[in-house]
């Protein structure tokens, strides 16, 4: 798409040039008027979604920052509650908090230098992807002609992979369960006083976990599991991203850890995007910022978990190794250096290695297969997932062909809250014979939104650290009144076990784990039988039965099979998955017509003074603020 930047923005440009210190008076008169351009800007920006648009609304926002940030702060505000139909506080919450860390990173970018198509891209899915670039990295030895993989000791052990945690001290039993906002249950000051859906005392599928959730959850662990440790790939804290600062989320984070210690075994953290407040924004080395209050802050709540060494390195960076076992070696990430809602990337988006977290992995991982140790990589955002910077994700992906299958033995991420998996390949096609490794996706405990809650446990080899099974447990929502009504609580139940569900498709020996070259098998099979595609999407959700359909052989089930081959993320087939894109390609007529629905069944419904966005039953779009989307 040809970029044009209409002559509004050079004219922007020349006043912003001319008016560098203007007095008073003059500030005034021209904030009126280049606050009205901005919001025309903006306006035809957020309604094209055009890729020119975009990057001129970037423009015109950098010249406006460049007089005064205020401005352009003032005038997103204004514009937000009708663009992203929320209520005014949401707004004005994500504008102050999340703003002026974008506005300082404009005004250090080259917008036209390339960072507006890559912020646009990124942020809004406005742009094509910006080029990768072919940048190999260098190691410090090469790869060994043969790797040896170790054979495995026949051994397994248990192992709890927790995540997205999303755990809501102010959730409220009986509050409203169909809000206006992003996260619902919690008493906000123009909520009905009859709700239109009462939420239940253990959840609901538009918030997040009740605190009694996640500890129901804990005390049925040890009844299925004895885990040697528990791996916790990120986010604590509940999606009220809009009144989020550093004091409001470090009490949740270390309350949330104190209770996911009555589990009794190690865990291993990562930290999330949502561990920052405000959410999302992990400063790097270039960027200034200061972040030192959550890593120190972790470092003191995971020092019941990690050896001294880790606990020096949490605090330095909020990443971490640890040996949980001999021979065995946990690398943590801070996958929030891959973020591409951490707004505090895009000032130095030349910078492939915020922080130089890729080297430190690679120096990580020579000293392990020096050592001949197997290794696990956790963190939180996956980077096959599309908001996994691409170039950071390939970068990623030049150092697991390196160092697998020897080294890595499995990957584990969490973030995107579903029950999913991507694969990594050696040089050449993808197939079965060139596959070496696997991330494990693993979903969340929090059933935000439209999911159940659940966790799963993997049965390991105990030398080699592969997974022969993978096995997911989930409570089914749905039944959550029944629960209060009965004085029962959540049934906990094991959903699938990955080697038996499609086992029965890809016959496996028992000697052999649940490989890559496996799970590529499996993907093939998606591919070509129906009936094992929607079996994968069930689980994917965790059996909700409030997901979407994604029919076999339709697109959505050809890029998720496709997304199951990409542990890179510019391999990705949901490139454009930004929710005003869906929202621009016509959502916004059945959310009309879901309305006029709901005005003549419920109108009491639709009652509320501040309610901009009246909805029963917000969908996943209602998330993106202006662009600054909350999330998972
Ligand atoms: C920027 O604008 C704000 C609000 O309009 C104003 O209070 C402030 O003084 C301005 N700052 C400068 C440096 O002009
Ligand atoms: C990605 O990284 C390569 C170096 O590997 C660089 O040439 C390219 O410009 C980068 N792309 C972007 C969009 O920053
Ligand atoms: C995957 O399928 C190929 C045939 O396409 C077969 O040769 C290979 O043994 C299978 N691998 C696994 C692990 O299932």
């Amino acid at each position: 798409m040809r970029v044009h930047f209409p002559s509004i923005v050079l004219s922007l440009a020349i006043a912003s040039a001319v008016y560098a210190a203007p007095a008073p008076h003059v500030q005034l008169e021209k904030r009126g008027w280049v606050t009205d351009k901005l919001k025309e800007l903006f306006t035809k920006a957020i309604d094209t979604l055009e890729c020119g648009a975009c990057v001129a609304a970037l423009i015109g926002a950098k010249d406006i920052a460049f007089l005064n940030k205020n401005w352009v702060l003032d005038a997103v505000n204004e514009l937000c509650p009708a663009l992203a139909k929320m209520p005014k506080d949401v707004c004005s919450g994500l504008v102050y908090s999340q703003g002026p860390v974008m506005l300082d990173s404009l005004l250090a970018a080259s917008l036209t230098g390339g960072d507006g198509k890559a912020i646009c891209f990124h942020v809004l899915g406005a742009c094509p992807a910006p080029a990768i670039g072919s940048g190999t990295l260098t190691f410090p030895k090469p790869r060994p002609a043969n790797p040896i993989v170790p054979a495995p000791s026949g051994t397994q052990v248990d192992v709890v992979h927790l995540s997205d945690w999303h755990v809501d001290p102010e959730y409220t039993t009986g509050s409203e369960g169909a809000c206006n906002r992003p996260l619902c249950c919690r008493k906000y000051a123009d909520s009905p006083l009859t709700p239109t859906r009462a939420a239940s005392s253990w959840g609901d599928y538009n918030c997040d976990s009740p605190v009694k959730l996640g500890q129901d959850m804990l005390k049925y662990i040890p009844t299925v599991a004895k885990p040697s440790f528990a791996i916790l790939t990120g986010d604590v804290p509940p999606h009220d991203v809009w009144v989020q600062n550093k004091d409001t989320v470090r009490p949740i984070e270390t309350a949330a850890y104190n209770v996911m210690a009555s589990l009794g075994s190690n865990i291993y953290p990562t930290v999330g995007n949502h561990e920052a407040g405000p959410t999302n924004l992990f400063p790097t080395k270039a960027s200034g910022g200061d972040i030192s209050w959550l890593y120190s802050g972790l470092a003191s709540d995971w020092s019941r978990w990690l050896p001294a060494d880790a606990i020096n390195s949490v605090k330095a960076y909020g990443a971490y190794t640890a040996s949980p076992a001999p021979g065995f070696r946990i690398i943590s990430l801070n996958t929030n250096f891959c973020y591409t809602l951490n707004f505090y990337l895009y000032a130095h988006t030349k910078d492939y290695d915020p922080n130089g977290e890729i080297r430190w992995l690679i120096n990580q991982l020579q000293a392990a297969e020096d050592a001949k140790e197997r290794v696990w990589i956790i963190g939180h955002v996956s980077p096959s997932q599309t908001d996994c910077i691409q170039n950071w994700s390939a970068l990623y992906y030049q150092v697991v062909q390196r160092y697998s299958p020897h080294v890595i033995a499995e990957q584990f991420f969490g973030h995107s809250h579903r029950d999913e998996f991507a694969l990594y390949y050696g040089p050449g096609a993808k197939s079965p014979q060139s596959a070496i490794a696997t991330a494990w996706v693993g979903p969340s405990v929090s059933p935000y939104t439209d999911l159940n809650p659940g966790f799963r446990l993997y049965k390991v080899d105990s030398k080699t650290w592969n997974v022969f099974d993978s096995q997911t447990y989930i409570a089914d929502l749905s039944k959550a009144a029944s629960w209060d009504a009965s004085g029962s609580s959540p049934d906990w139940h094991l959903e699938y076990s990955a080697r038996q569900a499609y086992g029965a498709y890809v016959p496996i020996a028992a000697n052999q784990p649940l490989s890559a070259s496996w799970w590529h098998n499996v993907t093939n099979v998606f591919e070509a039988n129906g009936a094992a595609f929607q079996q994968y999407y069930k689980y994917r959700s965790k059996s909700s039965s409030r997901d979407t359909d994604c029919a076999a052989g339709s697109v959505c089930a050809k890029e998720l099979i496709c997304d199951m081959r990409a542990g890179k993320s510019s391999d990705s087939c949901t490139k454009n998955s930004s929710p005003l894109k869906k929202r621009a390609e016509g959502e916004e007529e059945q959310t009309a017509a879901d309305l006029e629905a709901l005005a003549k069944s419920d109108p009491e419904a639709l009652a509320g003074a501040d309610r901009l966005f009246k909805r029963a039953d917000p969908k996943p779009w209602n998330k993106n603020l202006c662009g600054l989307s909350i999330g998972n």
